[in-house]
């Protein structure tokens, strides 16, 4: 059977942090030069929790309002509502992130050994097309799952059904890739066979479920298949 290999976007094929690196790099306001690291990871451990929040209650919502209002959440924790222009250089940033180095080789490879490569992601389809689109990597891809339609995000059990009415496949035999520990270990509740990318080397989420297995970077994928 083909093998389907789906992977989450944010943080493991788009590098969320590069957003405010580049802006860091083309602003002249010194203080967001100073704090654009902890700017962004605010602003990322906000996007995460208002989708859990929203979830939660059970209000529908999409990740593109949650990443400005995280944004909002952040620029005023740090002081920085004053800069006119941050905002909407930020979000516009967002919507061409940069692609961590491995990605297109693995997708390339991976595409060579007739596997079904696909998206599947918090975010909404335009801003996962622009991203898609911005970093050239559309024809690595069957397809761009959304959790958009539903109106709720992971780790709800909804989301990864995305996979399977899509693909109509056996869940263990879907190789589901996520940098977000918990995003891993939710595609491991739902059923699926899950990688953790630990990118940044922290401790496994302390969970009921555990992925299959964990690396450092995409690469590990090739030897799964
Ligand atoms: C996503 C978030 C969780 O892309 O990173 O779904």
């Amino acid at each position: 059977m083909k093998k389907v290999v789906i992977f989450d976007a944010y943080g493991t094929l788009f590098d969320v942090n590069a957003a405010a690196r580049n802006y860091s790099k083309e602003t002249a306001d010194i203080n967001f030069i100073n704090t654009w690291e902890k700017v962004s990871k605010l602003w990322r451990d906000k996007q995460i929790a208002y989708t859990w929040y929203y979830t939660s209650i059970g209000y529908k919502t999409n990740f593109w309002k949650v990443t400005e209002d995280s944004l909002d959440y952040a620029l005023e924790f740090y002081n920085l509502n004053d800069n006119k222009n941050i905002r909407n250089d930020l979000l516009k940033l967002y919507r061409k992130l940069d692609t961590f180095p491995e990605v297109i080789e693995v997708l390339k490879y991976l595409k060579s050994s007739k596997c079904s490569s696909a998206i599947l992601s918090n975010g909404t389809i335009e801003m996962l097309n622009d991203a898609v689109m911005s970093s050239k990597i559309g024809d690595y891809l069957e397809v761009i799952l959304s959790a958009e339609k539903l109106g709720l995000f992971k780790p709800n059990k909804k989301v990864y059904e995305i996979v399977n009415e899509y693909f109509s496949c056996d869940k263990k035999d879907v190789i589901f890739i996520s940098s977000n520990g918990w995003d891993a270990a939710g595609g491991s509740a739902f059923g699926f066979s899950s990688l953790w990318v630990n990118r940044n080397d922290l401790p496994e989420e302390k969970v009921q479920w555990k992925p299959n297995w964990t690396s450092c970077d995409l690469k590990a994928v090739l030897n799964l298949i």
